[in-house]
């Protein structure tokens, strides 16, 4: 998906034009994969654009820096305002905002502390992550032969841009044989996330989806659907997953801010379930596409108005 420029980006308190966002080729980040960031969705509503779990994204990118003792001089408050205004600034109803924080250019060498640390906000138009028709007919992925990282080697809670090299080995592989997106297992053999999403199975009406412990992200979307879970009263356990369980399970989907609730059909060419959209996982996409786009109440205050500066509007 190309890029469709804005007007402009926030970098370090002042807006510049989106051209000018440049980083010297000898930036830490460039060599060292030193960057946290974010990636979150703007959704045209009935009442204008709104910022989905704003809060819980910025919170997010604070304990990624803080987890690579990267010191951001913004208060959460602060960065959410960020937030909203860059939105406002370029005139977008409904976008995608990234928030990145990364080492910039100082010394040379691993040791990242001479390098100053940068924060770029952008945000642009994006469409489906997985296609157009992901949502309704569901994706072809497959199990990676790449494992996410053993949990002592790079936290998988932080959102770092280094943790985006494993990432891309899964999608590469997946998409070079045919699949559209992989699955990866973690260290002790069980499932833990897909390339850029967390995984959810559905067998006999109760939803399993795999904890913090096996190597994944702490989803916002799967915190989202831990929560609608509860409001519709669907079951629904952390568990460590045996790889065999995704071939018989009756439904899976993936659940990102990029891919929202997105079915599979088949992984390793075996076909889920009935190989189209299960009942829960329409049920589920129901919900949550009625509450991001005003159509519902939003009951858990998860949109916030891009129109009004944010500390008002919470
Ligand atoms: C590796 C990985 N897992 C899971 C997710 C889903 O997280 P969220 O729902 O917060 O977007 C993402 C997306 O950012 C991701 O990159």
């Amino acid at each position: 998906m190309s890029i469709k420029p804005t007007e402009t980006i926030w970098h370090n308190g002042k807006f510049i034009r989106w051209d000018d966002a440049k980083i010297h080729v000898l930036s830490h980040v460039v060599s060292y994969g030193s960057g946290v960031f974010e990636g979150i969705r703007c959704y045209k509503t009935k009442q204008g654009p709104a910022i989905f779990r704003l809060k819980e994204h910025m919170q997010r990118l604070i304990h990624s820096a803080h987890i690579y003792r990267m010191d951001l001089p913004y208060t959460l408050d602060e960065l959410c305002n960020v937030g909203a205004e860059v939105i406002r600034a370029n005139h977008m109803q409904e976008c995608y905002l990234k928030p990145i924080a990364m080492r910039g250019y100082g010394e040379v060498g691993v040791n990242p502390f001479p390098c100053p640390v940068e924060i770029y906000m952008a945000c642009w138009e994006w469409g489906k992550y997985l296609g157009p028709e992901a949502i309704e007919q569901g994706v072809d992925v497959c199990v990676s032969s790449w494992q996410r990282m053993a949990p002592n080697t790079l936290p998988a809670m932080a959102k770092a841009a280094g943790n985006y090299l494993n990432s891309q080995l899964i999608r590469m592989e997946a998409m070079a044989n045919g699949y559209v997106e992989g699955i990866a297992l973690d260290t002790s053999g069980c499932v833990s996330e897909g390339s850029g999403e967390n995984i959810f199975l559905v067998l006999d009406g109760k939803i399993i989806t795999p904890p913090l412990s096996a190597s994944i992200l702490d989803g916002i979307t799967r915190k989202t659907i831990l929560t609608l879970c509860d409001d519709l009263g669907i079951p629904c356990v952390e568990q460590q997953i045996p790889r065999e369980m995704l071939y018989t399970a009756d439904e899976v989907f993936f659940a990102g801010t990029a891919v929202e609730i997105t079915p599979l059909r088949s992984i390793d060419r075996i076909t889920v379930g009935k190989g189209s959209r299960g009942p829960v996982t329409k049920r589920l996409q129901d919900e949550y596409f009625a509450i991001v786009s005003g159509e519902k109440e939003d009951r858990h205050n998860w949109l916030t108005p891009v129109a009004a500066p944010v500390a008002a509007a919470r």
